[in-house]
């Protein structure tokens, strides 16, 4: 008999209420159809597509770099402070209504810089964004500035300057963009500046890449989580290391599926994950346009592979643990939650 004939059935309203975090989320992913229109009206830019529909028809994607491609196109919209806190706003509503109580927010500024926006614009935008996020909707969050690594290890200084009058608002830096070909040793040296300016480090590793490119992300780059990290099962001895060292995998189950690195969700390695004494947790990665927000990755997964009740509350345990709080922060987060699953 399978565990799943064991399972406890976990109902779609126990997760919703359940509190998390969400700690893999690229705002410009968040940019749904009808804001992108929205923002093309207010500021006066054509966009290649005639209506909402056809955006979305247009989200079919055979891998990573068919998708990035859509969606750095899709960011162009998005010129004024204004436009970035109406994004991010767009955003912690739905995370809320998915019971996310935290979430530490990618954002990609040389997508922004290298059309003529300025960095603080972004930042003002977002930061408004997320302190109304926390006075409306009591959700906290901090922002994690990524590179783009089909750029240049100069191009990154470059931003890592620009980000210099602002790294009190920063939490961390990351790696995003096209992974094979890119390993995280490109970027070891303004990541280990980064992290010298007090900085977390983390890095897309494994999602495309090969193993190497995760070994290299722990052993050169040294970072604090990885995010993807699904390729590391490949490894024996590599995932023996990040189960020896608790690392936090931010693993985004519908983007797998979307970008084909996944055949269908039923094979997704999520449960082998836990199974295996990974921190592993659900994100939705860029929910505008892999087909879900948080809470559509957790139950999806759940049906798909099988998670258990208390899979789902260590996923949500994960989430607060691996994040980039205080201990004091995670511990009242913590608290919440046994709270809640004590009286559920
Ligand atoms: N992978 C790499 N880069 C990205 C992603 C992703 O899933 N989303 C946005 N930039
Ligand atoms: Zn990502």
């Amino acid at each position: 008999m399978t565990d799943t004939a064991f399972a406890t059935f976990v109902s779609p309203e126990f997760v919703r209420g359940l509190p998390k975090a969400e700690l893999h989320m690229h705002i410009e992913g968040s940019l749904e159809p009808e804001l992108m229109f929205e923002l093309a009206q207010r500021n006066g830019i054509t966009l290649p597509y005639a209506s909402v529909d056809e955006i979305r028809a247009a989200y079919a994607f055979s891998n990573l770099q068919d998708f990035l491609d859509i969606y750095y196109q899709g960011a162009s919209v998005l010129q004024t402070a204004e436009d970035f806190k109406d994004l991010a706003l767009a955003y912690f509503r739905r995370l809320a209504a998915d019971g996310g109580v935290h979430a530490e927010i990618f954002f990609d500024p040389q997508t922004h810089t290298d059309r003529g926006i300025a960095f603080g614009v972004v930042m003002e935008g977002l930061l408004a964004g997320m302190d109304e996020a926390e006075r409306t909707l009591g959700v906290t969050s901090k922002l994690i500035l990524c590179f783009l690594r089909h750029l240049s290890e100069d191009a990154a200084f470059e931003t890592l300057e620009l980000a210099k009058p602002w790294l009190n608002k920063l939490a961390g830096v990351g790696l995003d963009s096209s992974e094979v070909g890119h390993p995280p040793a490109k970027f070891a040296r303004v990541l280990r500046a980064a992290r010298d300016l007090g900085l977390k480090v983390v890095a897309h590793a494994g999602e495309e890449g090969p193993p190497a490119y995760v070994w290299e992300a722990i052993d050169v780059v040294k970072v604090d989580r990885i995010d993807h990290g699904n390729r590391a099962l490949e490894d024996a001895a590599l995932t023996e290391r990040l189960v020896r060292d608790g690392t936090t995998l931010t693993v985004c189950p519908l983007s797998n599926l979307k970008l084909c690195g996944v055949p269908s969700l039923d094979v997704h390695p999520l449960k082998r994950m836990l199974d295996l004494g990974l921190k592993a947790t659900v994100n939705s990665d860029d929910p505008a346009y892999f087909g879900g927000y948080l809470l559509d990755n957790y139950l999806a997964t759940a049906a798909a592979v099988g998670l258990t009740r208390d899979d789902v509350v260590t996923l949500a345990r994960n989430s607060f643990e691996g994040a980039f709080l205080t201990q004091a922060e995670k511990a009242e987060r913590l608290a919440r939650l046994d709270a809640y699953v004590a009286a559920h």
